[in-house]
C-alpha cells in the first residue's frame, strides 16, 4: 500500500504547490514511484506548474463517474522518472457538497493506487473538505511562511483538523457523537472534557485518536532577517493542539523559484544549484527518513538548518 502525505497550509499562496511538485520530482529521482494529486478544490493548479495546460482527465470525472478507476486519472509528468500527476478539479459546485461516502471512495482508490509515495495537495482554508482531504494521510506536512498571519493560519488550521480528528473518531458511536457534533470547540482540551461527561472510556479513545497526528512544519520563504519562533508555536500546539510539531526544514526566499514557475518547471529541475532547489534536497531526505522510520526520525531532528545571508 502506498504511504500518503498530504500537504497543507492554512492560507493561500504561501508555496503548498511548489513544495509538492519539488518533493514529487526529489522523490521519483530516488526511485519512488510517486503520484501527486491536487486536492486543491476550485484552486487547482499543480498541472499548470508542470506545464501541463489541458489536462485530459481531473478528478471531476473520479467524482461524477465518469471514470471509475483512479489509477487512469494518473498522467505521466516526467518520463522515464516514476511521477504522476491526478489533476485537481476547478468545479467547486460539484465538490462543495461532496459526501462523506465519496470521500470515503476517493481514499480507498488513493489507498490501491500502484506508487510507493502519494503526495496530496490539500486546498487551502479551514474547509471541512481541506480538513478531511488533510487528514486521510499517513504523514502530515503543512507549509506556512514567516509572515505572522501566515503562522497564525497554519496554527488555526492544525487546531481545526485535530478536533476534526477527534470527531470523526466518534461518527459511528452514537450517544458521544451526537453530544459533540451539536457543538462548537475552541480547543482540543474543551474536546476532551465534552467526551469525558459523556463516556469515561471516550477520552482515551480520543486521545489515542490524537497519538499519530504529528504534523512537520516546512518554512518557506525565509530570509536571514525571518524571525519566527518555531519553540513557541510548538508549545502552543502541544498545550493546545495536543499535537506534536516537528520541523522538516526551511526554504529560503529564491527569485529562481519565481523562474522556475514561469518556464514550467519544478525549481531542482530548472536551477539544481539555486538555495531553494539546495533546501529540498534536504527536506526530500528527511521525508524519506519520516517514512521509513517514523519516530527514529523525530527524536533525531535538530533545528533547520540556517538561511545562508
Ligand atoms: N521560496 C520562494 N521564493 C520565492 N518565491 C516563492 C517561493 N515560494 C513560493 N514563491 C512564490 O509564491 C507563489 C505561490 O506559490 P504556490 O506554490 O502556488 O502557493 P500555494 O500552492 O500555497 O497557493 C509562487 O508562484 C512563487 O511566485
Ligand atoms: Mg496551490
Amino acid at each position: 500500500m502506498p504511504t500518503i502525505i498530504s500537504v497543507a497550509s492554512g492560507k493561500g499562496g504561501v508555496g503548498k504547490s511548489m513544495v509538492v511538485s519539488n518533493l514529487g520530482l526529489l522523490l521519483a529521482r530516488q526511485g519512488q514511484r510517486v503520484i501527486l494529486v491536487d486536492m486543491d478544490i476550485g484552486g487547482a493548479n499543480l498541472h499548470i506548474l508542470f506545464g501541463m495546460f489541458h489536462p485530459p482527465t481531473t478528478l471531476t470525472d473520479f467524482f461524477t463517474n465518469r471514470l471509475t478507476n483512479l489509477e487512469d486519472l494518473a498522467h505521466p509528468l516526467a518520463n522515464p522518472l516514476p511521477l504522476r500527476l491526478i489533476p485537481g478539479t476547478g468545479e467547486t459546485l460539484i465538490t462543495a457538497n461532496l459526501q462523506h461516502a465519496k470521500k470515503k471512495r476517493l481514499i480507498r482508490h488513493l489507498q490501491k493506487l500502484d506508487a510507493d509515495i502519494i503526495l496530496v495537495d490539500v486546498g487551502a482554508g479551514t474547509s471541512y473538505h481541506a480538513l478531511d482531504f488533510f487528514l486521510l494521510a499517513d504523514h502530515f506536512l503543512a507549509v506556512a511562511t514567516p509572515d505572522p498571519t501566515s503562522v497564525l493560519d497554519l496554527y488555526r488550521f492544525i487546531k481545526l483538523a485535530a478536533i476534526r480528528k477527534v470527531l470523526t473518531a466518534f461518527l459511528a458511536r452514537d450517544p458521544v457523537a451526537e453530544a459533540l457534533l451539536s457543538q462548537d470547540f475552541h480547543s482540543i482540551t474543551e474536546v476532551l472534557e465534552a467526551v469525558g461527561r459523556t463516556s469515561e472510556s471516550g477520552v482515551a479513545l480520543a486521545q489515542q485518536a490524537l497519538q499519530g497526528f504529528q504534523p512537520a512544519l516546512i518554512l518557506n520563504r525565509m530570509t536571514p532577517k525571518s524571525r519566527i519562533n518555531t519553540l513557541h508555536l510548538r508549545n502552543l500546539l502541544k498545550q493546545y493542539v495536543g499535537a506534536e510539531l516537528s520541523v522538516l526544514g526551511n526554504i529560503p526566499e529564491d527569485p529562481q523559484v519565481q523562474q522556475s514557475i514561469l518556464k514550467y518547471l519544478p525549481v531542482v529541475e530548472f536551477s539544481p544549484k539555486s538555495p531553494a532547489a539546495q533546501a529540498f534536497e534536504h527536506i526530500a531526505e528527511n521525508v524519506l527518513k519520516q517514512i521509513e522510520q517514523p519516530e527514529g526520525f523525530r527524536n533525531s531532528l535538530e533545528e533547520p538548518r540556517k538561511i545562508r545571508a
